[in-house]
């Protein structure tokens, strides 16, 4: 059911699908104001539209190369997470009283339920402001209180951005042995 959402900051309305806006504003390193939630089932429009706004360059970059064209079905399964064994933030900002999706943090839990592998975006408009840790900061917190102990992500060498951020948060750096054009990163939780 379609609802009438509040911004807490401008008080202005937003006729969105969205859920409520809960969660933490978020002051960026230029002073813009964004809004960082966990996802819900209900954002995979907004997801989708965030997917649709990236270029197909970077695209690659966040899926590791393997491609997939943004459908509502992709939206779907990076929003409808099992909490038992996955959590994911997003970031918006209002544009024109509307909610817009300005990136993303997500992880799994391994089968053994000591791990997560983790991934963030944040669209290209929006990086090196401070989003990209603003999501990681969260998310470690998430795993953390999840008893989980350690945390890894994937990224391509050549994403810069990534290497900066994961140096940022704490993450210790290898390449990957099988894939000379990844990155693994890890960091110990407890
Ligand atoms: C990695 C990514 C999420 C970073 O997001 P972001 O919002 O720009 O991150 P932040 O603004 O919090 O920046 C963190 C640090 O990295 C630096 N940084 C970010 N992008 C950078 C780039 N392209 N080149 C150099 N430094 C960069 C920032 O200046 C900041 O440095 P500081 O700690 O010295 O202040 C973003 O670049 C991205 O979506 N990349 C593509 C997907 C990807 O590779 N994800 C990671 C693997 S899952």
């Amino acid at each position: 059911m379609s609802q009438i959402n509040v911004h807490p900051i401008t008080g202005r309305k937003s006729p969105t699908n969205t859920p409520p806006r809960t969660g933490w504003p978020t002051t960026l390193v230029d002073g813009a104001s964004a809004w960082i939630r966990p996802i819900s089932e209900q954002d995979a429009e907004l997801e989708l539209e965030f997917l649709n706004s990236l270029s197909p360059e970077f695209r690659s970059l966040r899926f590791l190369g393997l491609i997939r064209e943004p459908s509502l079905d992709v939206a779907r399964e990076l929003t409808d997470l099992d909490p038992a064994r996955a959590a994911g933030f997003i970031a918006l900002t209002d544009q024109h009283g509307r909610d817009c999706q300005i990136g993303a943090a997500h992880f799994h839990i391994n089968a053994k339920g000591d791990g997560c592998d983790c991934s963030v975006t944040v669209s290209e408009a929006w990086q090196k402001r401070g989003v990209g840790s603003s999501l990681m900061l969260r998310l470690v917190d998430a795993a953390r209180a999840r008893g989980v102990k350690h945390m890894r992500a994937h990224a391509p060498a050549r994403s810069d951005g990534s290497h900066h951020l994961a140096a940022r948060i704490g993450f210790r750096r290898r390449l990957d042995r099988r894939d000379p054009a990844t990155v693994v990163y890890h960091l110990k939780l407890r």
